[in-house]
């Protein structure tokens, strides 16, 4: 199937010479939920604002449903629908004016069912005719979204949701970005809450020092997530692991004196007892064991660790 969003050798440098994006290979499946995962100052805002057309791309090329971001501006952004990362909004205009104003600007004629059925499912309806600074916080977000929507993107950005939301409000985000998913809008958010990506997305991508990392569907990342590690300390070094034991789930590391069993933490059968009997069966003598469970907070940590050495 064609992507929705095809981005091929994306670099960005800005002008104060810094080079915030590194040839950006990417594509988005129609319809997906796809989080893109990385620390602070790792590119994610400049990669979605070179998509939306705020700040100007590099070399490369970006095309949004078939048109490219630079010639076929007005095409690609009109597919978009941005709730960028910091919000401003106008205070002293009411929910329903803003949200009326913001479909205006994308040239589309009014729609007054439109827009009742969109305040109605971010739950604002109630508060159509309330002034933005009348609002609370949560509230100001969801006017934030419904902008974002006014115009009916096929392709929603959520540059950092979440951030300093409170848990309940974080929930609700949730729920709200699934529902959006079962009407076919594509979703990109940006995050750097792992317990976020994990939650919400049907594919992950990793971006660390404007370089895309990783790109994995979250399945199978939790495959792997669900692997534990057993650790055994041995009382004297080995040069080699000896015959028996070589196998692909189990490796000694260059100090000789550690082995590391990969596991499948959720079967019954961890082969943790068979391992030990045949070390025994060696005479490879141990001091200690230690077990770890890997979590996505690791994969990430490893990843980002292991690139920075
Ligand atoms: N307008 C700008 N001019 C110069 N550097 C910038 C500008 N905007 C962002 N940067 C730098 O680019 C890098 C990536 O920033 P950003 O895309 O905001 O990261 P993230 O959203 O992942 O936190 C950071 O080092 C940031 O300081
Ligand atoms: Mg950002």
């Amino acid at each position: 199937m064609q992507p929705v969003i095809s981005i091929q050798g994306l670099n960005k440098t800005y002008a104060s010479g810094h080079s915030a994006l590194k040839t950006i290979d990417l594509d988005i499946r129609k319809g997906e939920i796809f989080a893109l995962l990385g620390p602070n100052g790792a590119g994610k805002t400049t990669l979605i604002s070179i998509i939306c057309g705020i700040v100007n791309p590099g070399e490369g090329r970006v095309q949004v449903a078939g048109n490219d971001i630079v010639r076929d501006y007005r095409a690609a952004r009109s597919k978009i629908g941005l709730v960028p990362q910091e919000l401003f909004n106008e205070g002293f205009e009411s929910v329903w004016a803003t949200v009326k104003f913001s479909r205006g600007l994308f040239g589309k004629p009014a729609n007054a069912g439109y827009l009742e059925q969109l305040l109605k499912d971010l739950s604002l309806w109630e508060k159509r005719d309330a002034r933005i600074f009348e609002l609370s916080g949560g509230m100001k977000r969801r006017v934030m979204i419904a902008k974002a929507l006014s115009h009916e993107p096929e392709i929603l950005f959520l540059d950092e949701p979440t951030a300093g939301v409170d848990v309940e409000l974080r929930r609700n985000m949730w729920e709200m970005v699934r529902k959006l998913r079962e009407r076919g809008v594509t979703i990109i958010l940006t995050t750097h809450y792992i317990e976020e990506a994990e939650e919400m997305a049907d594919r992950i991508g990793v971006i660390r020092k404007g370089e895309i990392i990783l790109v994995e569907d979250k399945a199978t990342l939790m495959r792997k997530l669900g692997k534990k590690q057993l650790t055994v300390h041995l009382q004297h070094p080995l040069h080699a692991l000896p015959d028996a034991l070589v196998r692909d789930d189990l490796s000694l590391r260059d100090d000789g004196y550690t082995l590391v069993y990969t596991f499948d933490g959720q079967r019954d059968e961890t082969g943790v007892a068979e391992l030990l009997q045949e070390l025994a069966q060696q005479g490879i003598a141990f001091k200690d064991l230690q077990s770890s469970e890997s979590s996505l907070e690791d994969i990430f940590v490893s990843l980002v660790s292991e690139r920075s050495e």
